[in-house]
Formats: C-alpha cells, sequence, structure tokens
C-alpha cells in the first residue's frame, strides 16, 4: 500500500475577495439570490427582501461610482461604455428610490420588483461580458484591481457600519426637469 502523501496545508479561506472585480462580482450573485428570493416571496417577507435589495444595491452603485468608475475612466476604458453604464444606474435608481417607500401593498409593487430585477440582471450582464463588458475592459487596461478592491472593500466596511444613514439613490445623469409642465 502506497503511503499518502502528506496534503499540502491550504491557506485559510476567507470570504472576503481581494481583488475589485471579484469583490463586485460577489456583489452581483449576492443580489440575485435575494431577486430570486423576493420572487417567491410575497406580504411582508417580500418587503424586507425588497429593502435589503435596495440597501444592496446603494452601497454597490456608490462603490462603483465613487471608485470603481473613476478609476476606469482614469484608466482609459472607453468613455461610452462608462456613460452607458452610468445611465443604467441613474435609471434604476428611480425604482430603488420609490420600492424603498413603498410597502408590499401598494400600486404596482410586484410590477416595478420585476422592472428593477430585469434592469439589474442586463446591467449585470453588460459588466461581466467576456470581452466588451467594464470589468474585461478594466483588466486589459491593466487597472491596479487589487489596490482598488481594498479601496471597495474599506468604503463598503464604512458603508455597511451605518446601514439606516446610506446615501440617497441621487441620478447623476438623467433629471426629471424635463417632464415638468
Ligand atoms: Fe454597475
Ligand atoms: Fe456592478
Amino acid at each position: 500500500m502506497r503511503a499518502k502523501k502528506p496534503q499540502a496545508k491550504r491557506p485559510a479561506r476567507t470570504d472576503v475577495p481581494d481583488d475589485a472585480v471579484s469583490l463586485l462580482m460577489a456583489d452581483h450573485r449576492k443580489v440575485e439570490k435575494l431577486f430570486k428570493k423576493s420572487e417567491k416571496a410575497s406580504g411582508r417577507e417580500k418587503e424586507a427582501l425588497v429593502k435589503q435589495i435596495c440597501a444592496e444595491l446603494i452601497v454597490h452603485t456608490t462603490l462603483e461610482e465613487d471608485i470603481f468608475y473613476p478609476a476606469c475612466r482614469e484608466q482609459g476604458v472607453e468613455e461610452d461604455a462608462m456613460d452607458e453604464a452610468q445611465v443604467e444606474h441613474d435609471g434604476a435608481k428611480f425604482l430603488i428610490a420609490d420600492l424603498l417607500n413603498q410597502s408590499a401593498a401598494s400600486d404596482c409593487y410586484d410590477a416595478k420588483v420585476t422592472v428593477l430585477t430585469e434592469y439589474i440582471k442586463h446591467h449585470v450582464q453588460e459588466e461581466e461580458k467576456p470581452r466588451s463588458g467594464i470589468f474585461a475592459k478594466a483588466r486589459a487596461k491593466g487597472l491596479d484591481l487589487d489596490a482598488i478592491g481594498a479601496q471597495l472593500q474599506e468604503r463598503k466596511e464604512s458603508l455597511m457600519a451605518d446601514p439606516e444613514d446610506l446615501p440617497a439613490p441621487t441620478p447623476k445623469t438623467i433629471g426629471l426637469s424635463t417632464l415638468a409642465t
């Protein structure tokens, strides 16, 4: 019988991803799971899940807009792609802001959650596209993903420290002034 080779000790597993793209993708997966759960929920349970989704999205969009997207722009990721991502965030913010103030009994509540789900799904697919997505472009342009990941992690911890005091979802590129009569 052959003696068993001593197994190399694996480094302790940590749930904290260390590079920017891994961290942002982990957020995407978390929100996807919450959306899935919310599809099967109703009433108070759905409301709580939707509030959690909105909070996660506020934190995620803040991290991207304050740290990751500016780093991408600075490193030369195409303006068009970055502008499109920003406009998609801004469109979602209207639904997020609205849903935070609604109950499951409100008009069109389920429809709004469904539209937000689809909207975020599309945005996430765009960001993660293998060659043409922002994440792939960020890698191709040589962003220091470890350094940016550390900044994202630090900011995330400070935002999560006070979940009652998250920034209000504020669109940067779309206003409602054009609708005023
Ligand atoms: Fe995004
Ligand atoms: Fe994202």
